[in-house]
């Protein structure tokens, strides 16, 4: 382990909703976190010396015969703790104080008096509102625990045992409904783990180019760009950390975003000085793609093709033992691959779930810890152009799941009509900044309608526009309504085969970003 995560707080996931939130507030402090699976042994944790230890929350109760395996000896070490709802539940259980089902739980809102005289809540309200989520509670405190919060419902909301450095609450301090809840997190990291801030995107930087010169001694990488900024960002680094052993490929599958390929190659040798090799590969990609209509098949043919295409390119240019790929962390939690195996599969990002088992290179993927906006500020701090950093994010298998039904090359060439007329109005009004992720999807429903006297029985166009931090949850964007009427009439005039549009209103959750 380098140095850098051995000064971090590690979060031992129970499988709430919420733990992922824990690991970005941590980071937002600059201090490094990490998100390990809850049966983690204390030697593994005590490998990663870390500052603190964060016992997450969760569904279960500590009584249920499935509660999560957890290794006790972690709560006979020195290291700092907070354990969090269900975290607390678990200290308190192991401290021989009392956990019970009372048949009363507390969701939301609850206000809650803070107990001064203590590190934790140095700087907060005496009284202040915090966000519950629990049916289990506290009715008897251990002995060496002092209450340090209490709920207006008299349930104990906060613990502390000083002499082993131990907190816990029953509210959540990660979440923006708990008002004080940053400060409070803030005294655990800084006042009792002593964490330094040294998550930055220039020690980012200087970890990964040592990382990645370590793991290429004796390989060459190839690097498989998309003109996005994740693929764009990994490149950057293996490129200035191997220089001329690593080859930049851009694989066209025929479901890029209009003249994409052109624009993404023109643009890392300006701006970066990276020479890109295209391979248009659209054929194979399309013909395998005939007939499927299921998402996730999709997904999983287009990631398995990805994998043959750059299969036979390595052995076309040469000796590459190692994949540079630009996965994110949002990517391996959606997949299901997190540290929690209580974490469902939402989607199979094709650059995680689609590969096979006897991959035969070798893996690097230098932002694989990342949240989107923290690549977005290593990219900045690589001197990487705002206009190709604040790139709306594009999915790895692009259009394809973007055309609802079957993948041809006539419906792909229709949407990329339709999204490139969208994109450009949205930047000649000044929208694009405002959005996150914008895109339109082709929809397999043929609508009436009447052009020039003519009767037409065409195609769908569905606008998506959403504003969002990391992708994870997202609200869709209220965007007004001249651009909307523009952008639709535009497509209709201009894009044969489109005779409708219209605007998604959906959130994340219920929704999902992307469609399929
Ligand atoms: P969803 O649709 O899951 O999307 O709400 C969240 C974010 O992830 C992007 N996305 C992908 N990115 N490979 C990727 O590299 C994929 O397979 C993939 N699927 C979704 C999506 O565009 C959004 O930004």
């Amino acid at each position: 382990m380098d140095q850098l995560k051995k000064e971090g707080i590690i979060i031992l996931d129970f499988g709430s909703q919420y733990t992922q939130l824990i690991a970005r507030r941590i980071r937002e402090f600059n201090v490094y976190s990490e998100v390990v699976p809850p049966e983690i042994d204390l030697n593994s944790i005590k490998e990663k010396n870390p500052r603190a230890i964060i016992l997450s929350g969760g569904p279960s109760s500590v009584f249920s015969d499935d509660a999560p395996a957890f290794d006790i000896n972690i709560l006979d070490t020195d290291i700092p703790i907070l354990g969090i709802c269900y975290g607390l539940h678990l200290l308190v259980h192991h401290s021989f104080g009392i956990v019970n089902s009372t048949g009363k739980g507390e969701y939301g809102f609850t206000e809650v008096d803070f107990l001064k005289g203590n590190l934790i809540t140095e700087h907060m309200s005496d009284k202040s509102n915090v966000w519950m989520s629990h049916m289990d509670q506290v009715t008897k405190v251990p002995d060496n625990w002092e209450v340090i919060a209490k709920s207006s419902n008299g349930v104990v909301a906060g613990l502390i045992n000083r002499k082993q450095n131990r907190i816990a609450t029953q509210f959540h301090p990660e979440v923006s409904h708990t008002r004080e809840g940053g400060q409070l997190l803030k005294n655990f990291i800084f006042k009792i783990a002593k964490c330094e801030k040294n998550w930055t995107p220039s020690n980012f930087i200087q970890e990964q180019v040592k990382k990645i010169k370590e793991k290429s001694v004796d390989e060459n990488i190839l690097i498989g760009v998309s003109g996005g900024v994740d693929s764009t960002v990994m490149a950057c680094l293996i490129n200035m950390s191997v220089g001329k052993k690593c080859t930049a490929v851009l694989i066209d599958h025929g479901m890029l975003r209009k003249a994409e390929a052109k624009n993404c190659v023109n643009t890392l040798k300006k701006d970066l000085g990276i020479d890109v090799h295209i391979f248009d590969e659209s054929n194979l990609f399309f013909s395998r793609l005939a007939g499927i209509t299921d998402p996730e098949k999709k997904r999983k043919v287009i990631g398995d093709q990805f994998i043959k295409s750059f299969d036979r390119i390595a052995c076309e240019f040469g000796d590459f033992g190692l994949l540079g790929q630009g996965t994110l962390y949002p990517d391996i939690i959606e997949s299901g691959v997190s540290a929690s195996k209580s974490a469902h599969v939402i989607k199979s990002h094709h650059n995680v779930g689609g590969l096979p088992n006897d991959l035969k290179f070798g893996l690097i993927e230098p932002l694989k810890d990342l949240f989107k906006d923290e690549v977005r500020a290593v990219g900045k701090q690589l001197g990487i152009s705002d206009e190709l950093i604040f790139r709306h994010p594009f999915p790895g298998p692009g259009l394809g799941v973007r055309i609802i039904g079957e993948v041809t090359r006539k419906r792909a060439s229709m949407l990329q009509e339709a999204d490139h007329i969208y994109m450009e109005i949205l930047k000649e009004k000044g929208e694009y900044e405002n959005i996150w992720q914008a895109f339109a999807v082709l929809i397999p429903v043929k609508t009436v309608g009447v052009m020039g006297d003519q009767r037409t029985y065409e195609n769908l166009i569905a606008l998506r526009a959403v504003t969002s931090v990391d992708g994870m949850t997202a609200d869709w964007y209220k965007m007004p309504y001249e651009v909307l009427s523009e952008i639709s009439s535009q497509i209709v005039n201009n894009v044969k085969g489109i005779n409708r549009v219209v605007y998604d209103v959906t959130s994340k959750p219920p929704g999902t970003i992307e469609w399929e």
